[in-house]
């Protein structure tokens, strides 16, 4: 973990209230894996008081990537940045994806902003044959990867008013993928609202295809110190809980309790 005064880059608006940042970071760049996060401390000072989490989207040579949405308070101030403009920032943090193997075809299911560490993970897995699903509201918050300088990835879109790509779900468009390839070997990894990570892995259940999940929650410390991320396990694990800051974001479906998230 590096806590660094990083200067920023570049922080443009990309989609409807959503914006793309890269600030230099030698270090965490070179110790940053797909699925683990940073903490940002947005001003300094102590307003806000607390760092905002964010995933880790890519990294450019010694440029560390973050993909955000202006949802409140701290996300506003972050989307005034301007270039050279320091900031602190704390990473690389928590556990990130497990790579699958190489007969494993793998499946990025996005909703929303939890498309930043699928970014990342589909980037540094570079398979042909990996899907990526992304869902979206309505198309002004489609995400164009193009316009992130981001090549070779071309998300299959869902949105829920049609607006753009698929009419309807994001699940919608895996559920065709599996019903499709019916002998194929799936291993899904997933982020976004919990409703839609509940249908994701409701159908890797029911199909039996491994399930990886990256969860948000709110965040004090992002380091462990705090208890405030925790999430309940399923009660065939040991240990109640598990600290979403330290044991993921990332977890393997079948360990949380989905009945009480
Ligand atoms: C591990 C992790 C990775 C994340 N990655 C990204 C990312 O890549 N891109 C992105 O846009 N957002 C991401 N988030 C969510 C992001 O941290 C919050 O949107 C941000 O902290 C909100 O700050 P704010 O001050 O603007 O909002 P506030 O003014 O604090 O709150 C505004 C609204 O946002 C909600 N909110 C606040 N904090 C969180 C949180 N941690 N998770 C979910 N909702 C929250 C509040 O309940 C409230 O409704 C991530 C969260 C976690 C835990
Ligand atoms: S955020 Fe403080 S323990 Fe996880």
């Amino acid at each position: 973990m590096i806590e660094a005064s990083t200067e920023i880059v570049f922080n443009k608006r990309v989609a409807r209230n959503t914006f793309f940042m890269g600030f230099r970071s030698g270090p965490i760049v070179n110790a940053a894996k797909p699925g683990q996060f940073v903490m940002m401390q947005v001003r300094s000072g102590i307003d806000p008081l607390l760092r905002r989490p964010f995933s880790i989207c890519g990294v450019n040579g010694d440029v560390l990537l973050i993909l955000y949405r202006v949802v409140g308070y701290g996300t506003a101030i972050l989307s005034e940045k301007k270039p050279g403009d320091l900031i602190q920032v704390l990473g690389p943090l928590g556990k990130g994806f497990k790579f699958p193997e190489k007969a494993v075809q793998p499946i990025m299911v996005a909703g929303g902003m939890g498309i930043a560490p699928l970014i990342f993970l589909s980037l540094a897995l570079a398979r042909k044959d990996q899907h990526f699903l992304a869902g979206y509201g309505i198309s002004a918050d489609v995400v164009p990867l193009d316009q992130l300088g981001i090549v070779g990835l071309s998300p299959a879109i869902a949105t829920e008013d049609g607006s753009q790509g698929h009419h309807g779900r994001v699940t919608d468009l895996l559920d065709s993928v599996l019903s499709t390839a019916k002998e194929t070997s799936f291993a899904i990894f997933t982020c976004g609202p919990l409703p839609m990570l509940q249908s994701v892995r409701r159908i890797a259940l029911g199909k039996n295809i491994p399930c990886q999940v990256s969860l948000e929650s709110t965040m004090a410390c992002g380091v462990g110190a705090c208890q405030g991320c925790a999430v309940k396990k399923a009660s065939r694990f040991s240990g109640a809980y598990a600290h979403v800051c330290q044991d993921g974001p990332v977890f393997d479906a079948g360990i949380l309790d989905w009945e009480v998230m």
